[in-house]
């Protein structure tokens, strides 16, 4: 009977062995970045560590088969080109946050695989992860669009959005000479990305319909180019005996229904259903009455 304590003691003491295993070293980051030439790249980076260890310094290297070249360390002169005086470390190691800066990206940084040891003097603590950098002289694509289904009198809101790399000099965006109530913000979108969206709202008048929009969008140290967009909007109906049903036709599975209402011509189409269709004017009639 006297074997059982010790067994069990064994048995708490290979169980502590195994969590303090199970705090190894670990490094969460993205495994590759887009980024715009000429603007700044934010790598998240966080990390875990056995408890056995006190992490104080990371050096950021470039992955090679038999070398070490740095691209972050408080030894500026040892960084390597392209790098060298655009790398800078943003997280607090001592909150296990090891998130890297590069300022003033570059073509010749594409390719690079990047990855941080914490601690460098610790062998274990050098992780295989990487990040590959892909170095882009073309912005992302601009998402220029107008929100919902306005009708005239709606408040229209016309959306512009850019996703990037670099929040501490996001891209600015602008629509020119349009009229309104302009609001911007930034979200992250995780694993190293963020969006910059700028709105803007006025009421929806008659005459906005088919008007061109322009959103002038700038990143840094590249010159501002706009993107255009036609504003689309519904007609508001009210039952009125001015309102004529024009032309109404079917074809394959849309119907298209030109109105006139009030002497004033709309050219908005009603698309709806065939199945709609073959009674369309009780249709339309209880739906310009709604
Ligand atoms: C790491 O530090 C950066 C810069 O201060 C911060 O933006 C980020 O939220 C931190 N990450 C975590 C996981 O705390
Ligand atoms: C507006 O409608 C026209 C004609 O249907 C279409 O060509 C154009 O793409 C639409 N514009 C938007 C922004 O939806």
């Amino acid at each position: 009977m006297g074997y059982r304590p010790v067994n069990l003691c064994f048995l708490l003491q290979v169980l502590w062995c195994a969590m303090v295993e199970a705090q190894d070293w670990h490094v969460d980051m993205p495994t590759k970045t887009n980024a715009l030439s000429g603007s700044c790249v934010v790598i998240p980076c966080s990390f875990t560590h056995p408890s056995s260890h006190n992490p104080s310094v990371i050096i950021w290297y470039s992955y090679h088969s038999t070398k070490y070249p740095v691209v972050y360390s408080t030894d500026a002169e040892a960084v390597i080109k392209p790098f060298r005086g655009r790398t800078e470390l943003i997280g607090d190691v001592k909150s296990g946050n090891c998130s890297l800066k590069i300022n003033y990206v570059v073509p010749d940084m594409n390719g690079y695989q990047l990855y941080p040891w914490i601690n460098p003097d610790t062998v274990n603590s050098r992780l295989t992860l990487n990040i590959l950098c892909f170095i882009s002289e073309v912005p992302s694509t601009v998402d220029l669009f107008v929100e919902g289904e306005p009708k005239e009198g709606d408040t229209l809101r016309i959306i512009c959005a850019v996703k990037h790399t670099c929040p501490f000099f996001p891209p600015t965006l602008s629509f020119g000479d349009t009229n309104g109530n302009v609001q911007n913000e930034q979200t992250a979108l995780g694993q190293g990305y963020w969006q910059t969206i700028s709105t803007i709202s006025f009421p929806a008048q008659v005459s906005d319909q088919g008007r061109v929009v322009g959103c002038w969008v700038s990143h840094m140290r590249r010159p501002t180019v706009p993107k255009w967009m036609e504003i689309n909007l519904s007609c508001k109906f009210f039952f009125s005996p001015h309102v004529f049903i024009l032309v109404s036709a079917c074809k394959q599975f849309h119907c298209w229904v030109l109105l006139l209402n009030l002497g004033r011509i709309c050219f908005n189409t009603f698309r709806l259903f065939k199945s709609v269709c073959s009674f369309r004017n009780t249709f339309l009639l209880s739906h310009l009455l709604d």
